[in-house]
């Protein structure tokens, strides 16, 4: 039998890559950089299946050139934003992402944003690396400690939960919004709120984990911003684009914001400057799952994805 064509967008971890090959008729491209438009959709010409990285915009323009041949798109991650959905379905393509494996990665980073941004992380590296640091004061570099605050989490899905559980370690009472109550097993204690601005009012650390999608986009705005108790710290390991950039970085410059731990921009991997410029931010490149065990346990799902579809099952994670 003739294997399955596959493009491959970026690069994959050797395991996967390793498998995918033994199964497929695999094209790599061996790059981070994502490609162009034309370059998906010429690539893609006499392709089954496309299996594609988060950076990769997938918008209606490359769907509606794909061939009729194409009729998978695997999703190398949890988000799946950068895929126009509407238009894959349009066309019967299916849509399927790689949830579960990547939670226990994204919660230690969303862990490490909320310690950085709390304790001045950055500043303090940056002060020694540029000999800054002079010497030992009470009143130097002190920060909050989020032992006991409240934080609250907007979005309560696989990593929002895992969010809670690490936090519970720092004696954090758990506040969340999301779509639906979770049963209580689930809740393990937290308390839920039914809007974004309720939530908003009691979280001393706010933890972002819900999807970019049309209701999210520019979510924390500056009303809602406004609402947050003054000093609260803002982690965003989610999307960028949930977050109202211009509004954030006024609250951080004023302080009623006093700290942000980010991970991911709106445009990355270009950012807005002034998030550089500010002191009182702790930064990351987008590796919430970048880990070897959770890289390689993404690409395995999205072939298990691949050959659940091409074996005429279902893909257990179907988005579209
Ligand atoms: C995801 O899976 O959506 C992550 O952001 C990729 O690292």
């Amino acid at each position: 039998m003739t294997k399955k064509r596959i493009f491959v967008t970026g690069r994959l971890m050797p395991t996967a890559r390793d498998r995918l090959e033994q199964s497929y008729d695999v094209t790599i491209r061996n790059e981070r950089k994502p490609p162009a438009r034309d370059e998906i959709i010429t690539a893609a010409r006499r392709m089954d299946g496309i299996l594609t990285h988060v950076n990769v915009a997938m918008g209606a323009g490359v769907i509606n050139n794909l061939p009729d041949s194409l009729r998978i798109i695997a999703c190398h991650a949890v988000g799946v934003d950068n895929v126009d959905l509407e238009a894959a379905k349009a066309r019967g393509i299916t849509v399927t992402n790689t949830p579960d494996v990547l939670c226990a990665a994204t919660a230690e980073i969303a862990i490490l944003l909320m310690l950085g941004a709390a304790r001045r992380a950055s500043e303090g590296e940056r002060l020694i690396r540029t000999g800054g640091w002079k010497s030992w004061g009470v009143d130097f570099m002190v920060g909050t400690e989020i032992t006991g605050q409240r934080l609250g989490i907007i979005g309560m899905g696989n990593i929002g939960q895992l969010v809670a559980k690490r936090a519970r370690a720092f004696d954090m009472e758990i506040h969340y919004h999301n779509r639906r109550q979770l049963p209580l097993a689930k809740e393990a204690g937290a308390i839920f709120h039914d809007t974004v601005e309720s939530l908003l009012e009691v979280s001393d650390v706010l933890s972002l984990n819900c999807p970019l999608t049309p209701d999210t986009r520019h979510l924390l705005n500056r009303d809602r911003i406004a609402l947050l108790p003054r000093g609260a710290i803002v982690i965003n390991t989610a999307r960028g684009g949930v977050v109202q950039d211009t509004a954030l970085i006024e609250a951080l410059k004023s302080g009623h914001v006093a700290a942000a731990g980010l991970d991911v921009f709106d445009g990355e991997p270009i950012l807005n400057p002034a998030y550089v410029g500010l002191e009182n931010t702790f930064l990351l490149p987008h590796i919430g799952s970048a880990t070897v065990r959770t890289r390689t346990a993404m690409g395995m799902r999205a072939i298990d994805n691949l050959d659940a579809f091409f074996n005429g099952s279902e893909p257990p994670d179907r988005v579209v």
